[in-house]
């Protein structure tokens, strides 16, 4: 694996109190010193009203901002920071989608197709909009090893689809779905397809232009930022003809009595102060896993994997999902259950042990009932990982049948 000094860089897991094995990289990642520094630095020497203030130190704070909106666009290969709409989480990323360009361009009849994997923030939206204005909705299902059904992509997705929406990687598979593939089928049909990056830009180098998506979301705090900022990329031609989601100060033109005319994209989308010490803590978030490189985080996850998996098969009383794959697309998101056990039962033995699972429907309760499963245990990988933490995991694992005397 090589020497990884940048260990140290997380006070959070070099925290004596703490001692914890973290494995729920998921769900949320831990920040590392120059991310924290970077807000800290914002709010002790930068903080203003960005866009407001003829002051210096707000036109500091408006620069802050638009620098990281254009750190954002060269990360993820936008072809322009106009591209990039800031949000507070790839939750409300999906839902201006949905009421910004889905409740306009839907109607009675059309049909928008979904993946049965997608977390509840890339679906519960959508089944809004089809209430709404009339439209069905329709899923693509897996096959047996939990990749998406080839069959399914091939005849769902037909002249009456206008929106398809589909994540990167499931949240509780770990499977990394063939976007481009299905983007390009959206096309063919005349759709928008709408990406889900949520569990997929912290781990993969991420071309919204090589993928085609017309709409791709995720969320800061996923890939070492803080909570309460999120991305929404729109191709530009898209969200120019696309009416605000959120109305109020900064998104606007000029305001009438009576009537607005609106701010160009991609302030229309931004109304009200926005979390710039979060844009600020993102910038160095992405400035941090560039130095990094995304080489090397896939090859640890990798090795994190292929260094757990054939364990848990050793033992006859864990069973895994989505662990199968046909195809070399699984990523360091390993979905569990011990037999005879309660998930929840399961995360609070392992807590006790000093390792933080996560254990629940993991927000993908239509792919839980699919699975035949309420609830699973997930444990999920990020950079700062170790085998130590695979083999502390794995150690844990095996006293918890023990604990519930089922041995
Ligand atoms: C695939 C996926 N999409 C969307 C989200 C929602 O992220 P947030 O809660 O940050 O909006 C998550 C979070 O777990 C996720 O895993």
């Amino acid at each position: 694996m090589g020497e990884r000094d940048f260990l140290r860089d997380f006070p959070l897991l070099n925290n004596k109190v703490n001692d914890i094995a973290y494995l729920d990289n998921g769900a949320t990642t831990q920040k590392p010193e120059s991310v924290i520094q970077a807000i800290c630095g914002y709010y002790g020497g930068c903080n203003a009203n960005p866009h407001r203030g003829a002051y210096a130190l707000s036109v500091k704070a408006t620069d802050i901002y638009e620098n990281a909106r254009a750190k954002v666009a060269g990360f993820i290969k936008a072809r322009r920071p106009e591209e990039i709409i800031f949000t507070k989480n790839a939750t409300e990323a999906l839902n201006l989608v949905a009421y910004s360009y889905g409740l306009a361009q839907v109607e009675q009849g059309d049909e928008i197709v979904l993946t049965i994997s997608e977390h509840h923030s890339n679906l519960v939206p959508w089944q809004f909009v089809a209430r709404t204005k009339g439209a069905t909705l329709k899923y693509i299902y897996l096959e047996e090893d939990g990749n998406l059904s080839q069959e399914d992509i091939a005849t769902k997705i037909t002249e009456r689809t206008k929106i398809v929406a589909v994540t990167q990687v499931s949240n509780v598979l770990g499977l990394k779905n063939d976007v481009q593939d299905i983007v390009k089928k959206a096309h063919s049909v005349g759709a928008v397809a709408v990406v889900d990056g949520s569990q997929s830009v912290a781990h993969m180098q991420v071309d919204v232009q090589a993928l085609g998506a017309d709409f791709f979301a995720f969320s800061g705090h996923k890939m070492l930022s803080p909570m309460g900022i999120g991305v929404l990329y729109g191709r530009h031609e898209i969200l120019d003809h696309m009416q605000p989601f959120l109305f109020g100060g900064d998104m606007i033109e000029y305001v009438e009595e009576q009537e607005t005319s609106y701010a160009d994209v991609p302030a229309r989308f931004e109304a009200g102060t926005q979390n710039v010490g979060g844009a600020a803590g993102l910038a160095a978030a992405i400035d941090y896993l560039e130095r990094i490189g995304f080489d090397r985080i896939e090859a640890i996850e990798k090795d994190l994997l292929d260094y757990a998996l054939p364990r848990l098969r050793e033992m006859p009383f864990i069973e895994l999902y989505g662990c199968d794959s046909k195809r070399d697309n699984k990523t360091g998101i390993i979905t569990f259950n011990v037999k005879d056990v309660h998930p929840h039962d399961v995360a609070t033995i392992l807590d006790s042990q000093g390792v933080a699972v996560r254990a629940g429907h993991h927000c993908a309760q239509p792919l839980m009932k699919y699975l035949g499963q309420n609830a699973t245990c997930r444990a999920s990988f990020y950079l700062y990982n170790t085998r130590a933490d695979i083999d502390r995991w794995l150690e844990a694992l095996g006293k918890v049948r023990r604990i519930m005397h089922l041995e």
